[in-house]
């Protein structure tokens, strides 16, 4: 559907998760003042926005995903000044910053929750979800493993935590907490950031009934989606929350919105939706197996992910506005998991990010993509730091894997993957610290680095800006706000995809084959605007790639 444009359609926007961005005080922690220091990288780069992970005051079970005050920043990142004067330096560059906001839940140490379980007739005490009994309420699982229950110290009740247990799910039926959360939504806001990337929002409603559900894994217990992920009533709090809050705005929004079938994208990101966009995880989840075999690698093939991708942007396209992506700080490197003994071949790489960058949608490229950073390899639990990892290897061998086994598979799937510093220079500690990296480094390598790749002409750090360029040239808008058509696609591993308008055509052609292919062109060539490689030839209708060739080619209209 064309809507009316808006500004946050010609974004592009990168992702930072600010502990392993850049350490300016050398205590192996990322923190703002080092943000503000690589601003003209950023800037060089060509994004205009920056999502930042959770900067707030934290005891960091979650790495800042569990918030203990809303109001004030975490002292490893810095203070309020470093966030007002990076909103200002990175404004004076023309970009913009989206904070992350997460009221699903807050950390247990919040003054809240705290004040909740001193004084159970206070009012906090309904802020979150108690429950009485000697035994947890229902057997429904948490994300990061275990009930989603858990039993305070020498009293017979329970609260109810998603995810981990340091973090105590609100209760948004209380209209007295939602209240809070506005005002807080709205103090940042008035602070002049430019919108928020919107966590786990789809748990914050949950089946009532509170009933137990049939097991789903040796534990006896059942993942806790079904019962507690967009849940019938939970467009009440959306709307009020984009009402009272982002609607008086002309932010952007950004959910983190599971759960949501694409017959329900219109109340999302219709034009009455709650939120500018969300994110799809169908094409991260295409290798993650779920119930008792949850620690499976499931086999896909390149046409299995083109597949997923032409259903979410079709699907995407009938109701609003996308934001593809295909790394964040939740997925290991997409580099590893897309490319897999490929990982490290550039031209490789640079196809996977042909492949998503002109879908129909804002961008988002996630800190140390743009490098083409990897996976590691680790070969013990002590160098893991992820909570989900962790809870995940001990259920493996909980349930009959061996250690190594175990090992292996949260090396493979470990959220820490793309959490490692990110690689500036080829030094010992990678140029993210002097002192010692709080999280152990992925590689030192001479290739895959910023300074080595800023030196260099084609590598896949100019591939990035290359294709941020031809985005933001006025000429060839239709690449961003064109509509989307998949052509057929040959029976060979090339992903096609057309961006087009009234005024012109382009043809995005994606080769994930380590053979040679040669696939038929429907429309004449006007031009070829970006390539990964010189190799190709065209021949009338017909076009050569070389292995994981990809370009963008503008059509005859
Ligand atoms: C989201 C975040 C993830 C976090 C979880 C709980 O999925 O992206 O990092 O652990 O929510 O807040
Ligand atoms: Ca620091």
């Amino acid at each position: 559907m064309r809507q009316q444009e808006k500004w946050w359609q010609k974004e592009v926007i990168y992702q930072i998760y600010p502990r392993s961005f850049y350490d300016s005080n050398q205590d192996g922690i990322g923190d703002i003042p080092g943000i503000i220091e690589k601003l003209d990288y950023l800037s060089d780069l060509g994004v205009t926005s920056l999502w930042i992970c959770p900067i707030f005051q934290s005891p960091m079970a979650d790495n800042g995903y569990d918030i203990s005050d809303y109001f004030a920043i975490s002292e490893e990142f810095g203070t309020l000044e470093d966030v007002k004067r990076l909103i200002a330096e990175a404004k004076a560059r023309g970009i913009k910053i989206i904070l992350d906001l997460v009221v699903n839940h807050t950390s247990d140490e919040h003054a809240w929750f705290q004040e909740a379980l001193r004084d159970p007739k206070s009012k906090y005490r309904d802020y979150y979800i108690f429950k009485e009994g000697t035994e947890a309420p229902n057997n429904w699982r948490s994300i990061f493993g275990g009930s989603v229950w858990e039993k305070l110290p020498n009293e017979d009740i329970f609260y109810y935590h998603t995810f981990h247990k340091k973090q105590p799910d609100l209760n948004w039926e209380n209209p007295a907490l939602r209240e809070e959360v506005y005002q807080m939504v709205t103090t940042w806001l008035e602070m002049g950031i430019a919108g928020f990337r919107i966590d786990a929002i789809t748990f914050i409603k949950k089946d009532l009934t509170f009933k137990s559900q049939p097991a789903d894994g040796v534990d006896g217990l059942v993942k806790c989606t079904k019962t507690s992920r967009n849940q019938p009533g939970i467009e009440v709090f959306l709307k009020e929350l984009n009402e009272r809050c982002f609607q008086k705005y002309d932010c952007v929004t950004v959910a983190e919105a599971p759960g949501v079938p694409y017959d329900q994208l219109d109340q999302f990101i219709g034009p009455d939706g709650f939120f500018s966009m969300i994110f799809d995880f169908k094409h991260a989840d295409l290798d993650v197996a779920s119930g008792s075999e949850w620690f499976k690698r499931v086999a896909w093939t390149p046409e299995d992910l083109f597949q997923i991708l032409e259903e979410s942007q079709l699907a995407i396209q009938t109701s609003g506005w996308g934001a593809p992506f295909i790394e964040n700080h939740d997925q290991p490197r997409a580099t590893s998991k897309y490319l897999l003994n490929q990982a490290t071949n550039p031209l490789a790489v640079k196809a996977i990010g042909l492949m998503y960058f002109f879908l129909r949608g804002t961008p988002f490229i996630y800190q140390g993509q743009e490098l083409g950073m990897i996976n590691f390899e680790r070969d013990g639990i002590d160098a893991f730091d992820d909570i989900s990892s962790i809870d995940q290897y001990h259920r493996g061998m909980a349930e009959g894997l061996t250690a190594d086994e175990a090992l292996q598979i949260i090396n493979l799937r470990s959220r820490d993957n793309s959490r490692t510093p990110v690689q500036w220079t080829a030094e010992p500690t990678v140029g993210f610290t002097e002192g010692t990296p709080w999280l152990p480094i992925a590689e030192r390598s001479e290739v895959r680095n910023a300074a080595h790749q800023i030196a260099t002409p084609d590598s896949i750090f100019q591939f990035y800006k290359a294709m941020i360029a031809l985005k933001q040239n006025p000429a060839l808008e239709t690449l961003t706000l064109g509509e989307i058509a998949f052509p057929e696609r040959q029976g060979k591993p090339v992903f096609l995809y057309r961006r087009e308008d009234a005024g012109a055509s382009y043809l995005i052609v994606v080769s994930l084959s380590e053979m040679r292919e040669t696939i038929t062109l429907e429309r004449p060539v006007k031009a070829v605007h970006l390539y990964n490689s010189q190799d190709y030839t065209i021949d009338q209708h017909l076009l050569t790639l070389p292995a994981f060739g990809a370009l963008v080619i503008e059509e005859e209209k």
